[in-house]
């Protein structure tokens, strides 16, 4: 498998079974995480945890042994810039046979006793959730790392699992400029229609300039998410599902990415 076949493949799982990951499984992870070349300067760090069982961190279902956080500073680029890495990340895992699901609400005090570099503050102990940008590092989202166990959700949470999962909207959709595109670019952006996103809301639009030099990827203007407090990680998820794209196509590209009007906004230079 390759980590396009991998956006293919990948499906959020939310029941594990109770063995660990193999050593050599998690050394090769960790050798992606180390050796990942992104094609902008950041300061994200992903670092893997254990767990001691119990549903008190994931609250459906009982932690993994073994499970991923991606920690970045909290401005909109940074988190954007996270949603991108942890991505790679992610679809690395489900290369190597790994189940993950991104997780963007957990039980926040049970991360920080089983990280305990994060020290949340007691009066507050959903900061890494403030509306702005805080001062350093914080998690900004976390995953399982295990091996799926069919079958092993209650009734419930499958109906909520397969309410959520697979369907994407069509692309047409969700370009907002040029809708007749070369191949190449097509493909690229069809493996982004193709990313996880929170509550599968698939929030990013894509446009196209008319010379196909330039791809932005950003929200609808004046977009708020429900429920999630840091909907830039998806648009960074998506980017990344574009940068393997164009790679696997052999396109040229640099990427940039601002902050616009409160929002994280990516832009590919072809
Ligand atoms: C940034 C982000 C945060 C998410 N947070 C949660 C979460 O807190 N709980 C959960 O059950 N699923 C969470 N998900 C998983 C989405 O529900 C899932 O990706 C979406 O329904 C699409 O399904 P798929 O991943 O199987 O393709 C999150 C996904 C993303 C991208």
């Amino acid at each position: 498998m390759s980590l396009i076949d991998a956006v293919f493949n990948r499906r959020s799982v939310r029941s594990f079974l109770t063995d660990p990951i193999q050593s050599e499984k998690k050394s090769q992870l960790l050798n992606f995480i180390n050796n990942l070349e992104v094609p902008f300067e950041h300061s994200v760090q992903v670092k893997l945890f254990e767990a001691s069982g119990g549903k008190k961190l994931y609250t459906m279902f009982t932690a993994p042994k073994d499970n991923f956080a991606i920690m970045s500073e909290t401005d909109m680029v940074s988190i954007s810039k996270a949603g991108f890495i942890g991505e790679l990340v992610l679809l690395y895992a489900t290369d190597l046979g790994i189940s993950t699901c991104w997780f963007g609400h957990y039980h926040l005090r049970t991360l920080n006793d089983l990280m305990p570099h994060m020290t949340p503050s007691e009066n507050d102990p959903r900061w890494s959730y403030g509306k702005g940008p805080v001062d350093g590092t914080r998690v900004i989202a976390i995953s399982p790392l295990a091996y799926h166990k069919e079958k092993g959700l209650r009734i419930i949470d499958r109906l909520q699992s397969s309410m959520m999962s697979h369907k994407r909207k069509a692309l047409d959709e969700l370009l907002v400029g040029k809708k007749d595109l070369s191949e190449d670019i097509y493909f690229a952006l069809d493996l982004a229609r193709l990313a996880p996103s929170a509550g599968n809301l698939q929030f990013w639009r894509f446009d196209v300039s008319e010379d196909e030099k330039l791809v932005r990827v950003a929200m609808p203007v004046g977009y708020k998410h429900p429920k999630w407090e840091h909907p830039n990680v998806d648009i960074g998820i998506a980017a990344s599902h574009i940068f393997l794209g164009l790679k696997e196509r052999g396109i040229d590209f640099s990427v940039d990415i601002k902050e616009e009007e409160g929002c994280a906004v990516w832009y590919f230079r072809l």
